[in-house]
């Protein structure tokens, strides 16, 4: 997911989070009262911490237009699990839970995790107002040091949120920690070599630059195309484009060896266009090339599942 391109009421709200990127994620206090820089990543974590963000990904993706997606490819990754009814599944980065809860009415029953307390606080609301809570229990914890033992989950699922993580291998490592022998991890990561990263994102950054506008700081790595995209005085949030290849490379290096990848949405372009007209456009394309399953590796969203060794 990526947040920069803001459209309508949401610019409001971006100016907020530009004011409190500048203000508070920038910088902290030392014991001498100083306003040290942080570390890139806990400025990150400061911006995940916040409500601003949450709120963002909620008017981007989280809404009615985009549920059938949601619904849909919910429970094409449940499947592709292989996960039966009745089976814990651990949902790492779970934010305000709507996935957890299409997991959950798919009969699993889900532990989500989130480091975030706005995102934790807003998953407990929204999985009691449905009326799930014996069936998801939703507590806040960093992926990078889970509270579980070794093996304690059959299926583990992550969308979106390893792009968010600077130190991503320390994640996919504990993930395959957690996960017990012979199960089952689906990863929903965007994907570098993808026509959205090749094509859309270049005439982006060309428009901002030629109107003038500040561009995120970009770095190509071993890893894909990292970005710092709320730009502060000390970096921002990480948003990466992953390199496929790399991720199936680390997870078969930890033990889990790909077993499935398949397409998510082809694009996100629908973010930076200014009317729901347009965005129901590409909602349409993206519906078009996830249901006819076409090649994940042209597209922005995609899905991989891994196996762990027993
Ligand atoms: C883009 S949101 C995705 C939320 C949810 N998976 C979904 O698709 O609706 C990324 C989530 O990952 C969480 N997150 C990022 N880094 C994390 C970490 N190290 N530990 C736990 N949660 C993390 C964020 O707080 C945020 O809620």
């Amino acid at each position: 997911m990526k947040i920069l391109q803001k459209t309508g009421m949401d610019r409001d709200r971006l100016g907020q989070d530009r004011r409190f990127d500048n203000a508070s994620a920038g910088h902290e206090a030392s014991s001498t009262g100083r306003r040290e820089p942080m570390s890139r990543t806990d400025a990150s974590r400061t911006i995940l911490g916040a409500q601003e963000i949450h709120t963002h990904w909620e008017n981007d993706y989280l809404n009615s237009d985009l549920d059938p997606f949601y619904d849909r490819a919910c429970a094409r990754l449940v499947e592709k699990l292989g996960a039966p009814s009745g089976a814990k599944i651990l949902d790492a980065g779970c934010g305000y839970a709507y996935h957890a809860m299409r997991y959950a009415r798919l009969g699993l029953h889900v532990v989500g995790v989130d480091f975030s307390e706005t995102a934790v606080r807003s998953a407990r609301t929204n999985v009691k107002h449905a009326g799930l809570d014996d069936r998801i229990t939703v507590q806040q914890a960093d992926i990078l040091s889970l509270p579980f033992p070794d093996g304690s989950f059959p299926y583990v699922v992550s969308w979106g949120v390893l792009m968010h993580i600077p130190e991503v291998e320390k994640a996919l490592k504990e993930l395959v920690r957690v996960l017990a022998p012979g199960g089952r991890i689906a990863l929903m990561e965007n994907n570098a070599s993808s026509l959205h990263v090749r094509l859309w994102e270049p005439f982006l950054r060309g428009v901002k630059r030629a109107l003038g506008r500040k561009l995120p700081e970009r770095a190509r790595t071993g890893r894909g195309v990292e970005e710092w995209s709320h730009e502060g005085d000390s970096g921002g949030l990480m948003v990466r484009k992953t390199d496929i290849r790399w991720i199936e490379r680390t997870m078969r290096a930890l033990g889990a060896d790909l077993i499935d990848h398949s397409t998510g949405q082809l694009t996100e372009l629908y973010t930076a266009l200014p009317s729901r007209a347009l965005k129901r456009l590409v909602y349409r394309a993206n519906w078009i090339y996830f249901l006819r399953e076409l090649n994940p590796r042209l597209a922005l969203g995609n899905i991989l599942v891994f196996e762990k060794r027993k």
